[in-house]
């Protein structure tokens, strides 16, 4: 796989703080010449409201004509209301398929059941350690989730979300396609990384909240503390390439610096 990474300058606002959208193009041998697959990836919402309705964030999306939507968890936020969220998926909802994994604050919400009801309700299909196998235009897909793994504190204290994966994707070696795995935290990726997948697309670390570009990527995470290793961007990591979402909320107590909230559009092409 040969990544490469290009900035779109669209804008989008946040009560009045700028957003844009950030745009990845992947090549992969597992498409036949001249197949393509697009990627949108939603992450880290928190519940926020772009100018009033999400229409900045509903046009981007369509914009970029996906052929899957990836929410990649806290979409909802566990002390802010889920009008913002709820209003997002009406509105993008039947514009592609709709793939969803749980973080962090879907859970500590305490309010779990609904948020999944809601989900449903707009045919949001949750990956809970499963995957679902495509027939796409570009090829076989295989898009497959993984829990937050704040579910065996909130939901299930039999949960592990190791046994989780190995029971749930050990059947994936050897099959074909090209393999996606939603899962809220990157820095598991070491864990994800056994299952041999093409793409690992995550979220929670909000970019690391400050960034000097060229020189800073991401001063704190949580989970992983300051200067943390996978902030947000692209990384390649032998056969697996992990990209991180740097969210799209913003927390009016902690700064964003030269870390606008944005939107990530991946464009898979055949190739080597
Ligand atoms: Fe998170």
């Amino acid at each position: 796989m040969n990544p490469s990474m290009k900035r779109a300058s669209r804008g989008l606002f946040f009560s009045g703080c700028a957003a844009h959208t950030v745009e990845y193009t992947l090549e992969t041998p597992a498409f036949e010449p001249g197949g393509g697959l697009t990627v949108v990836l939603i992450s880290d919402l928190h519940s926020a409201v772009f100018a009033a309705d999400q229409e900045p964030l509903v046009k981007a999306i369509t914009q970029a004509e996906p052929d899957i939507i990836l929410l990649t968890g806290d979409i909802f936020d566990s002390r802010i209301a889920r009008a913002g969220a709820v209003l997002l998926l009406e509105r993008i909802a039947g514009r592609a398929p709709l793939f969803y994994v749980t973080g962090n604050h879907e859970y500590r919400s305490g309010d779990i059941e609904r948020i999944r009801a809601a989900l449903a309700s707009f045919q949001v299909r949750i990956l809970s350690d499963e995957y679902v196998a495509l027939k796409l235009p570009g090829g076989g897909v295989i898009a497959a989730g993984t829990e937050d793994p704040c579910k065996a504190r909130y939901d299930d204290s039999a949960y592990n979300q190791g046994a989780a994966m190995e029971r749930a994707f050990r059947e994936l070696d050897g099959m074909r396609g090209f393999k996606i795995l939603a899962a809220h935290r990157p820095e598991y990726i070491e864990l994800y990384r056994r299952y041999n997948f093409d793409l690992v697309v995550s979220g929670h670390t909000h970019g690391g909240q400050v960034r000097i570009p060229g020189i800073l990527n991401g001063l704190y995470a949580p989970n992983q503390g300051f200067f943390p290793k996978y902030a947000g961007g692209l990384y390649r990591l032998g056969k697996t390439t992990l990209i991180i979402s740097r969210g799209l909320a913003v927390n009016p107590f902690i700064p964003r610096i030269y870390n606008p909230p944005e939107l990530v559009v991946i464009r898979i092409k055949a190739g080597v």
